[in-house]
């Protein structure tokens, strides 16, 4: 099979997850990468030499000082860019490396506000190019089984529920000062995982109503963190309710102020039943289910493959769309979607009132019953 050649914009902690995949997915080989801090992308293609990569397998370029990747971008062997830039560079990435002529999948979020973000949807229109965005979790096996089973009707028709992500962020880490910054915080960074989630099983959403708060100005990091004491530049406490098109009312709360909790991270009520859904930025479970006339939840086996770290299953997904012409399933509809749901939040803390979202999409297609590993359905 003829393998599709992939570069990399952004060679930091993620990447090594998507350099992984090549070995996994046979369907796809990552030829370049680039970063802006000089040499980066050489030392990440030496740290990985076991899985394949060398000086003659990989070619390694540096950014230019002004954050452009022409070098990697002029190579006419790559077709699909990754973007792996911190998150506030995505849009401008992504715009990139579409006006290069290649298709861009990106890592999440969309991009950190609602303007850019359309930007990138209106030219790879334009260009008639692909663009992918992670999350790709809800390709994982723990989320395909939890769908399936609200397809299959196991709790009826889907009424309420909770999505709540809550802890203290990562506030020791040496790059706390990142998260508490404008482009994070627990919506931007976590929100992606839960409202993919929530959009893959139950389609599209109405319209949010919320309070977001930011209780304090200062946090304090870890030994490592720089600086020590840093700036919170944004909502660390969101609250709200997301109205479903199919009717659902689902309660969520992302939050970086919350020492401890004891609740399942999505649970969906439906008309005959509950389903606990397991943490959305895992692929695994454990998914439960409880039936009105059952004593207790049940355990559900999990048929899909890809229940263990599949992290660029979406942008392997993408590749294989590319050929067979079908939609992808990690997409820019979606991730949209998503980032517009997220942006509600604030915008309906603001105002006072709940807001409408204008977007919508398409649920992404169910993954097939049992695949091979390292394998999709085409
Ligand atoms: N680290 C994780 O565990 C993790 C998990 C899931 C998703 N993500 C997402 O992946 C993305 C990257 O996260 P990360 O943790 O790898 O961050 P990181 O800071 O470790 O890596 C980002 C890399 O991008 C480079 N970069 C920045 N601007 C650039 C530009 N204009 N051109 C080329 N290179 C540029 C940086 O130098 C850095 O090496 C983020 O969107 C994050 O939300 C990260």
């Amino acid at each position: 099979m003829k393998k599709t050649k992939l570069g990399v914009i952004g060679c930091g902690m993620i990447s090594g997850a998507y350099l992984k995949a090549a070995s996994r997915f046979r369907n796809i080989e990552i030829v370049a990468g680039s970063d802006i801090v000089p040499g980066r992308a050489a030392a990440k293609r030496d740290e990985f030499k076991e899985f394949g990569y060398s000086e003659e397998t990989f070619r390694a370029y540096d950014a230019n000082p002004d954050g452009t990747n022409a070098e990697l971008l002029s190579d006419p062997e790559i077709e699909v860019v990754l973007n792996l830039t911190p998150p506030k560079q995505h849009s401008r990435v992504d715009l990139e490396i579409l006006n290069a002529g290649k298709h861009a999948y990106s890592e999440k979020p969309f991009g950190v506000n609602l303007e850019d973000a359309m930007k990138v949807m209106k030219l790879a229109e334009e260009k008639n190019l692909r663009c992918g965005c992670a999350p790709d979790t809800f390709l994982g096996g723990g989320q395909q089984t939890a769908r399936k089973l609200i397809d299959d009707g196991w709790i009826g028709k889907p009424l309420a529920g909770t999505a709540l992500v809550m802890g203290r962020g990562p506030e020791k880490w040496p790059q706390a000062p990142f998260f508490f910054d404008y482009g994070a915080g627990p919506m931007l960074d976590l929100g992606p995982y839960y409202i993919t989630t929530l959009v893959n099983m139950l389609g599209p959403a109405k319209r949010v109503t919320a309070f977001t708060k930011k209780f304090d100005d200062m946090r304090t990091g870890g030994p490592e963190t720089q600086p020590p004491v840093y700036p919170i530049n944004v909502t660390t406490h969101l609250t709200g309710v997301i109205e479903f098109e199919c009717g659902a009312l689902i309660t969520m709360i992302s939050s970086f102020d919350v020492w401890k909790h004891g609740h399942c991270p999505i649970e969906i009520y439906g008309s005959e039943g509950s389903l606990q859904v397991p943490d959305p930025n895992t692929f695994g479970g454990p998914v439960r289910v409880f039936r009105k006339g059952y004593e207790d939840w049940q355990d559900v086996p999990m048929p899909f493959g890809y229940t263990d770290n599949s992290r660029s299953i979406g942008a392997v997904d993408m590749v294989n769309a590319i050929k067979s012409g079908r939609p992808h399933r990690a997409n820019n509809k979606l991730a949209y979607h998503v980032l517009e749901i997220m942006c509600s939040f604030d915008k309906s803390s603001s105002a006072g009132r709940p807001v409408d979202i204008e977007s919508t999409c398409e649920r992404p297609a169910p993954l097939p019953l049992g695949l091979d590993d390292g394998f999709l359905d085409d």
